[in-house]
Formats: structure tokens, C-alpha cells, sequence
């Protein structure tokens, strides 16, 4: 899958938390760059002669913005929020890959419906969009935005927040929590656990037969909501899930052996032609056909946007993450590249 980049100019850098940084870009003069609220880009930065790729979130509404801007929070360690947070400055020209994601609300004027969101640190930024995208666009749907953070100086948009909060005080509830808050915080104490969004949700008069319910943090805190829906038996055609905003694996690098996995030799087939190249235990394919400049389809690089998948015609892999890929995909043997490690000898994999 061919996808689009551009080269984007920066319009303003906006400092949202001591550790955060909103980057608002012009779109190109040619044309104007369409998102849906909650997608994301690929930003592609050159770090040490090397492009390194990461994905964020748009926080801006496509119905609401003029700008296209992602919000972007400072990793320790991390190689890219570090560059974006420290060495963006207006007027600079970034490269993205054009917006992706299955993550996204479509509003619809006629539809009259309550979103549930849980956001945790950064991932309040998809959500942005989407609030604004809805309370503009649905003048009948109301949204419950639970937010968690570690302290009242970590809450990214709090002053937007507040104004949207005003503006639509009749459809927007946010109730926020705080993990280890000061003396003066009178909100809600703790972290986004099962017990805490069950009685927010029921006090925002939730239904969880029809409500639909969008989710972006931390693993744990996801699983943890999930299981209150679970009780509710909510259908999980009505949960909705961000993977990507918890740090990658090697913006803070840690690098995590499989002991299941061994150096193998793998084949890749793509646009006619053929390379095969040795896959290292801590490599995906796509890891180890990159560090070789073998020109390989991708954006995204943690398993959601679909750019890198290929067909496994031969061996066995392992994926680290299958949400971008439907059940029936998989059963038919597709994979993506960027988090498939080969299992055995003789991987082949055939890419469009
Ligand atoms: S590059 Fe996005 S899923 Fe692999």
C-alpha cells in the first residue's frame, strides 16, 4: 500500500505541560489534508543519518481547526518526543505520512447518541478531536469524558477542557482523577480502575446496551475499564481502542528478548522483487529489513495502520500486537510486518 507523505510547516508550538508540546502545521498550498477525528500521522524525523518514524494523534478537529496539529508528550529517554518537544520551531518543515487509523468518530448531525471516553496522560489528544469534532458537528449527542492523570500539573488541555466544559455544559461532563494530587485537589483520588469508571459511567446515566465507548492509555488501565464493560456485557462492537500511546518499546529503550524466538532467514516478495535477509530475536521483519535500506511499505510501526501487511505464504510468525488485522485476515494468513517475528525457518511473506 503506496502511502502519501508530505512535507508539512510548522505553524505555532504551543506548550501544554512543562513535558508537552501541541505542534500545529499549515497544510500543503496544493490541497488540504483530510483526517477524521482520532486518526493519526507519522511524523519521520532524522536523527543520527537515520529517518526515524513515530506515530501521533491528531488533537485537532477536522471540523472545528484550521491547522492540523498533534499533541506530543515528552518520553524519558525517548529519541523522537525528545526532538519534537526541544528542537521544532515555527517555520521548520516536518515530513508525515498522510493521516491513518481505525481509531475515529465520523460525526453525523442526525445521530443523537453519548460517547464514553477514557483517556489517561497523552491520551487525552485523539479524544480532543473527538470532542470537539462531536459537540460541533452532533448537536443532539451528548459525550462523559474520564480523564486520569498523575497530578493537576499533568492534565494536558486542562483550560480547554474547562472552556468546552462552559461552552457545552449541558452535553460534556468530565470527571477527572488524579493518582498523586496536592493538598488542594478536591476531585476524585486514585487512578481509571474498574470500580471507579463503573460509578462514573452510572452517574453519567450510561447505557450500555447502545452507548459506544472509546479508549486510549496504558494497557492496564484499558484491560481495567474492559472488564467493567465485560460485566455490563457490553458488545465489543461498542469498545473502541488507542494501543499505540503507551511509550514504544524503543522510545524508551528497553529491548525485550523472546526466549521463544531465534535468529531465522526470511523471505520477503514485494513489487517483483525478492529479498531474503536474517530477522535477529529483538527484530520484527520490517525492523530488520530497514536496518538493511530495503525499501519496505509502512507508517505507523506498532501494528495499527495496516501500511506494512503482508501474506505469510510459508513458516510460522508471531505478532506482538493483532488489533490491526480483522479475525478473518488472520485466518487467511496476513500479517504485519512491523511487529511479526518469524517463528520458524523459511518465512516467506508476499506484499502487495
Ligand atoms: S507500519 Fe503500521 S501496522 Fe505496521
Amino acid at each position: 500500500m503506496a502511502l502519501k507523505t508530505y512535507f508539512l510547516q510548522v505553524k505555532e508550538v504551543v506548550v501544554e505541560t512543562p513535558d508537552c508540546v501541541t505542534i500545529y502545521f499549515w497544510h500543503p498550498l496544493s490541497e488540504q489534508i483530510k483526517y477524521k477525528a482520532g486518526q493519526f500521522i507519522t511524523v519521520i524525523v532524522p536523527i543520527d543519518g537515520k529517518k526515524v518514524r513515530r506515530s501521533y494523534s491528531m488533537s485537532t478537529s477536522p471540523h472545528t481547526d484550521t491547522a492540523l496539529g498533534i499533541t506530543v508528550k515528552r518520553v524519558l529517554g525517548g529519541l523522537v518526543s525528545n526532538y519534537l518537544n526541544d528542537r521544532v520551531q515555527v517555520g521548520d518543515f516536518l515530513e508525515i505520512v498522510e493521516p491513518l487509523g481505525n481509531f475515529f468518530v465520523e460525526p453525523d448531525a442526525e445521530k443523537s447518541r453519548h460517547l464514553v471516553l477514557f483517556a489517561a496522560g497523552s491520551g487525552i489528544t485523539p479524544m480532543m478531536s473527538i470532542i470537539k469534532s462531536v459537540l460541533k458537528m452532533e448537536p443532539e449527542s451528548r459525550i462523559t469524558l474520564i480523564y486520569g492523570n498523575r497530578s493537576e500539573g499533568s492534565i494536558i488541555f486542562k483550560d480547554k477542557i474547562e472552556e468546552l466544559e462552559y461552552k457545552y455544559r449541558e452535553r460534556l461532563k468530565v470527571h477527572h482523577i488524579i493518582s498523586r494530587p496536592s493538598d488542594y485537589w478536591v476531585g476524585q483520588v486514585g487512578r481509571i480502575s474498574q470500580g471507579i469508571s463503573i460509578r462514573f459511567m452510572k452517574d453519567s446515566y450510561t447505557d450500555f446496551a447502545k452507548d459506544h465507548f472509546y479508549l486510549c492509555g496504558p494497557e492496564g488501565m484499558m484491560e481495567d475499564v474492559i472488564k467493567g464493560l465485560n460485566i455490563y456485557e457490553v458488545d465489543k462492537s461498542q469498545i473502541h481502542r488507542e494501543n499505540f500511546h503507551a511509550p514504544m518499546l524503543d522510545e524508551i529503550h528497553v529491548e525485550e528478548t523472546d526466549n521463544s524466538l531465534k535468529t531465522q532467514m526470511v523471505k520477503v516478495i514485494y513489487d517483483g522483487d525478492e529479498f531474503e535477509f536474517e530477522v535477529k530475536p529483538h527484530q520484527s521483519i520490517l525492523e530488520a529489513a530497514l536496518d538493511l535500506d530495503i525499501d519496505l511499505p509502512y507508517s505507523c510501526q506498532a501494528g495499527m495502520c495496516t501500511a506494512c501487511m503482508g501474506k505469510c505464504t510459508e513458516g510460522k510468525v508471531k505478532m506482538d500486537e493483532e488489533e490491526g488485522l480483522t479475525d478473518k485476515e488472520i485466518a487467511q494468513g496476513y500479517i504485519l510486518t512491523c511487529v511479526a517475528h518469524p517463528l520458524t525457518a523459511g518465512v516467506v511473506v508476499e506484499m502487495d
